[in-house]
């Protein structure tokens, strides 16, 4: 069965065609990151505009790259939550009138539901249930994944997101967009002992995270240094946060895994790239003996391969929509 998927919840445009959900026979992107840079994170209205202008060319790649035409695919998929609403509106809309002209079944897909797929992509010897950390630039959660499509969130951030975090403690060093990318890089170059930072905890939920503390820590630590005249060490601030946020995230999962008596744990979301949190995790999960599964980098970040996976396992468990299919700025994934 193939299925074309459309992302466009953010700042990429995306498309592709996944076989059965889990062979990827194309998948391209065309990222507005250069675009967005300039003005140091994404603005919404230009990431719709340039949506439009691209999604013909970015679908009508995927069917080449595949060598298909739109007879040949079984459904639609497509994002229609979480994201910017205008920006899913474009694919929302484009989604549907493929769907309409040719008479397929229209998938919406859950975009962090797409995020634990592009597991599925990766590990074909995959199946649910297992333990998931979605962390992605807007959310952070703990979740259940119970089946292909049945969700139930353990743990979840109260203020900032794993990935706001990492670009708005990027931001203050004078980091580029995207900040969590490269605070990564120059974290590799510097020494994670040199400060010490607050580790949140929030008060009756060992599950869930909050971010905000340590961000305000090392925004002051960086004011500070500043007001001293001194040269920032911004290396090893990097990986003094960079260490503290694969702590925390690594820690609380952990925990939910031995709460839950879960033998696997899968990672997901742009975060799930970041080198520290994969090393930490693969260390702490092989000392449990528990399995452990990332994407690779490749697919961690938005794409639309992992909206055809998702989509597959929507349209076996009969979750279509109809030409009123709406698109949604926030949504919860166990919705
Ligand atoms: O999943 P994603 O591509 O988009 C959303 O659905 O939000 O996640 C983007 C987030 C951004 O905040 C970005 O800075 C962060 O993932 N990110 C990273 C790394 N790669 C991407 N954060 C830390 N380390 C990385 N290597
Ligand atoms: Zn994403």
């Amino acid at each position: 069965m193939n299925i074309l998927a459309i992302e466009s919840s953010c700042d990429e445009t995306a498309a592709a065609v996944v076989a059965n959900g889990r062979t990827v026979l194309s998948s391209v992107i065309a990222s507005q990151v250069e675009t967005h840079k300039i003005y140091g994170g994404v603005v919404p209205e230009i990431a719709s505009r340039m949506h439009a202008e691209a999604i013909c060319g970015v679908t009508q790649g995927a069917l080449d790259e595949a060598a298909l035409k739109l007879e040949d695919l079984d459904a639609i998929a497509v994002t229609n939550s979480p994201g910017l609403i205008g920006a899913l509106l474009v694919g929302v809309n484009f989604a549907k009138g493929l769907a309409l002209s040719k008479g397929l079944p229209l998938v919406p897909v859950h975009h962090l539901r797409g995020h634990i797929a592009a597991n599925y992509i990766a590990y074909p010897q995959l199946e649910p249930p297992f333990l998931c950390l979605v962390v992605s630039g807007g959310h952070s959660h703990i979740i259940q994944a119970e089946s292909y499509t049945k969700f139930k969130i353990l743990g979840q951030t109260r203020d900032d997101a794993a990935g706001e975090a990492f670009d708005k403690a990027a931001r203050s060093m004078g980091i580029p967009y995207p900040g969590g990318v490269h605070l990564d890089e120059l974290a590799e170059l510097g020494k994670d002992t040199a400060f010490t930072l607050p580790r949140p905890k929030v008060e009756g939920s060992p599950l869930d995270f909050s971010f905000s503390g340590l961000k305000t820590a090392v925004v002051n630590l960086i004011h500070n240094t500043k007001q001293k005249g001194g040269e920032l060490p911004v290396n090893d601030i990097c990986a003094s946060f960079r260490r503290a946020v694969a702590e925390i995230l690594t820690e609380k999962t952990l925990l939910a895994a031995e709460q839950t008596g879960a033998t696997t744990v899968v990672l997901a979301g742009g975060v799930s790239a970041n080198r520290r949190l994969r090393e930490l995790m693969e260390q702490r999960c092989a000392e449990r003996g528990l399995k452990l599964y990332f994407p690779p980098l490749n697919l961690c970040g938005d794409n639309a391969a992992m909206i055809a996976s998702q989509g597959y396992y929507e349209l076996l468990a009969g979750n279509t929509a109809q030409m009123n299919l709406n698109a949604y700025a926030s949504k919860a994934i166990d919705a």
